[in-house]
């Protein structure tokens, strides 16, 4: 008797469940997207929608491929395996084949340039070399490891919180003062990378259906480019509001700083020091451009691009050891006792 083979067949729902638990996989991360996010199939703007589309376009083609290629190999290995009959007869050679070679040389030739003619049309679409009519102007300066934000129409600078009106185009001109930055945020647009002594430009706006009711909402985004010490820190945040919000926010951010006389002593005790040769509060002596503009600190929700909430506990860590909340930093230590820095931080939270 000869030996037989037992057969072993994988049972049928086994590639349908594999296939449910891979679309499982994929989708949960975006369903269970927190609405501050860093997820880029979570699209809330126009451009970012057209990357994800583009994305999905690009898995289909190739994923048919891979499904095509795959298919036709897992069926020719089953298909002419060695059924265990001994067989001493040579299968019958071929040695190419005009036909199937052309198909495919050409078929692959087509899928690429397709592919190359779809994704030249949305980097066309994406791109803004200039700006759209009716987009509000932005300058984004990239440095170790904040962002600048001037709004040269409005007379506007401030940091780490770039805030727009939601369903209005929002054109920006990215510098970088020192290395490479690359600006994303994922919800709203792809990333550009942000360098010196070069301009480059991209556009974003925000989705008003994605805020419905809400007075804002905060796209979370990322310094996308290694840029040393504190890169994995540069957070970028954008704050989306109501047009009527927005103006709102930007008649408080045209004033100059409050001053409040009951902080008179820390006031004095402030400008005693040398903060002013590197940050700017309009309306006094403090003209420096190196760090964050201050003139209306404590209108921002966080600090260092996000890393604390913006309030005394964090501001006293921040202004008494910064290289203990953000190491390597490039604001000096300037070794100030407790009573010090209480001055110091009373003064700043009254720059509202
Ligand atoms: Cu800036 Cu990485």
């Amino acid at each position: 008797m000869s030996y037989q083979p037992r057969r072993r067949r994988l049972p049928t729902w086994l590639p349908f469940a594999a296939g449910v638990a891979l679309v499982l996989a994929f989708l949960t991360p975006v369903l269970a997207a927190p609405p501050e996010n860093l997820n880029m199939f979570d699209a809330a703007g126009e451009q970012a929608a057209s990357i994800r589309d583009l994305f999905y376009l690009v898995l289909a083609i190739t994923g048919s491929i891979f499904v095509l290629v795959q298919g036709i190999l897992l069926y020719s290995i089953f298909r002419f395996r060695d059924k265990g009959t001994p067989s001493e007869i040579e299968p019958p050679q071929v040695y190419g084949s005009k036909p199937i070679e052309i198909a495919w040389t050409v078929a692959p030739t087509l899928t690429v340039f397709v592919l190359f003619l779809v994704v030249m049309r949305y980097i066309n679409d994406i791109r803004a070399t200039e700006a759209k009519p009716d987009a509000m102007r932005v300058i984004v300066v990239g440095h170790q490891w904040w962002w600048e934000y001037q709004y040269p129409e409005l007379g506007i600078i401030t940091a780490n919180e770039l805030h727009i009106p939601a369903g209005r185009k929002v054109h920006l001109e990215l510098q970088s003062v020192d290395v490479i930055h690359s600006f994303w945020v994922p919800r709203l647009a792809g990333k550009t990378d942000v360098v010196p002594n070069k301009i480059n430009h991209m556009w974003i706006e925000a989705d008003p259906k994605d805020m419905g009711a809400k007075p804002e909402v905060v796209y979370l985004g990322q310094c996308a480019e290694y840029c040393k010490g504190q890169h994995a820190n540069m957070m970028i945040r954008v704050v989306a509001q109501p047009p009527d919000r927005f103006q709102e926010w930007v008649a408080s951010q045209q004033k100059p700083a409050v001053d409040d006389p009951s902080v008179k002593a820390a006031r004095d005790y402030f400008f005693s020091l040398n903060c002013q040769t590197c940050h700017v509060i309009k309306g006094t002596s403090a003209v420096g451009r190196f760090g964050p503009d201050l003139t209306h600190l404590m209108s921002r929700q966080t600090l260092l691009t996000g890393m604390v909430p913006n309030d005394r506990k964090e501001l006293t860590a921040w202004v008494h050891r910064p290289d203990s909340l953000k190491p390597v930093c490039l604001m000096p230590d300037l070794h100030l006792t407790d009573a010090e820095t209480k001055l110091v931080v009373d003064y700043l939270l009254t720059l509202k």
